[in-house]
């Protein structure tokens, strides 16, 4: 099996480009790293991160990439006219070095629809908080935790979905569900959505590299 080759573009602490790193090889690793056959490696490694890409030189996300032997690049937004040449730069970066599938993973900006058109139905993001509810321009971190415990609901959760030209509103690849307590905050909430968050993201990259995921309209199906 080809190994997928994954960018995340980051631009914080990446708590969930840790997550992609670590789950990135079966547990097997350790025997196999022994055996330099590259082959049966590709058989065994479903996607691999192979760039790390932020637009914030002060994020934590670029030393984990850096400790896991990861080619790290700062891309400044503020460097360039307008977002479509951000956008432009981007791509060029990441053909250049045959990137199949990008991974927002804390990515504060919006990118331009030129980007999403590039890697159409390749790149995802993953949200904290049950889509399509608690989404759209605005709705981001503790944004997101406020506006569920405002609203009362009992559930909240996170989501991988792949990105299209709207904003949080591409098919939905999974979900992972958690409950809302009496007495929660936005932190509290936080940190419960996080931890599912860093299993969500592994769970759904694998699925994409696998070539088990069929989009049809606004929908992202798992083949069996
Ligand atoms: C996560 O909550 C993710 O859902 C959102 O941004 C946050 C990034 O956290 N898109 P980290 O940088 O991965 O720790």
């Amino acid at each position: 099996m080809k190994v997928t080759r994954v960018a995340v573009l980051v631009s914080g602490g990446g708590s969930n480009l840790q997550a992609l790193i670590d789950n990135q090889r079966p547990k097997v690793k350790l025997q196999i790293a022994k055996c330099s056959n590259e082959s049966l490696w590709g058989k065994l490694q479903n996607y691999k991160i192979s760039l790390v890409i932020s637009n914030n030189p002060e994020a934590y996300a670029l030393e984990r990439a850096g400790k896991a032997g990861i080619e790290t690049l700062i891309l400044t937004d503020k460097k360039y006219k307008n977002r479509l040449e951000y956008a432009k730069a981007l791509v060029k970066e990441l053909k250049k070095r045959n990137i199949d599938a990008v991974c927002l993973a804390g990515f504060m900006l919006i990118l331009h629809p030129y980007f999403v058109r590039n890697f159409k139905n390749r790149v995802l993001n993953i949200h904290p908080a049950l889509l399509p509810r608690f989404g759209g321009e605005g709705m981001y971190g503790h944004h997101v935790h406020e506006a569920v415990l405002k609203s009362g609901v009992k559930e909240s959760g996170c989501t991988v979905h792949f990105v299209d030209e709207g904003c949080d509103t591409g098919p939905i690849i999974l979900q992972k569900k958690v409950r809302v307590r009496k007495g929660d905050t936005p932190d509290t909430l936080a940190k419960r959505v996080l931890k599912y968050e860093h299993i969500a993201y592994p769970q759904a990259l694998k699925l994409f590299a696998s070539g088990k995921l069929k989009i049809k309209g606004k929908k992202a199906k798992i083949e069996k």
